[in-house]
């Protein structure tokens, strides 16, 4: 038998109204840095919002670049930022969505984003709460952000802890 256990970290919501007053804020701050996201080239507009324990909220947004690979996705602008300006702040919880042609479509972080996303977490030593906003009625929250990267690699390694 196998020594993984069944995933509970995870929450499917059908309705915003699901979400606390804030994380739904979070959802209209993220819907209005999406807006104003730099990407002509993947026209993929991301936003994202944070809100801290400290109670600010904070955005971002996905910037690309003629040189593609110098581009950033919305969640790591956000996070580095969070972490230059506010960088002894704990984060609470953060949302992320995406419009492609004017429409919300599903936008759950990528690999490097979930590794920056760990490496914050792991510094405040408190979770992370992740939404993924895929449209009114369907909201995926992960109550950590270790949940979304198994065997992350992490500070432990480097520095012998
Ligand atoms: N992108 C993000 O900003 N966040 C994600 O979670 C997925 C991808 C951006 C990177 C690039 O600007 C565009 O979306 C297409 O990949």
């Amino acid at each position: 038998m196998s020594n993984i256990q069944p995933d509970s970290n995870f929450t499917l919501l059908k309705s915003v109204k699901d979400l606390t007053e804030t994380e739904q804020l979070l959802i209209t701050k993220a819907k209005e840095a999406a807006m104003n996201a730099y990407a002509p080239y993947s026209e993929f507009y991301v936003g994202a919002a944070l809100e801290l324990r400290s109670g600010e909220i904070l955005v971002g947004n996905n910037q690309e670049n003629a040189a593609y690979p110098s581009g950033l996705c919305a969640e790591r602008v956000l996070l580095f930022s969070t972490g230059a300006n506010y960088p002894s702040k704990q984060i609470k919880t953060l949302a992320v969505l995406a419009y492609k042609n004017d429409k919300i479509v599903a936008a759950t972080p990528c690999g490097a984003c979930r590794q920056v996303m760990v490496e914050y977490e792991q510094k405040q030593e408190n979770p992370i709460k992740i939404i993924m906003y895929k449209g009114e009625d369907d909201i995926i929250v992960s109550n950590d952000a270790k949940g979304l990267l198994p065997f992350a690699f992490d500070s432990k390694s480097l520095l012998n802890k």
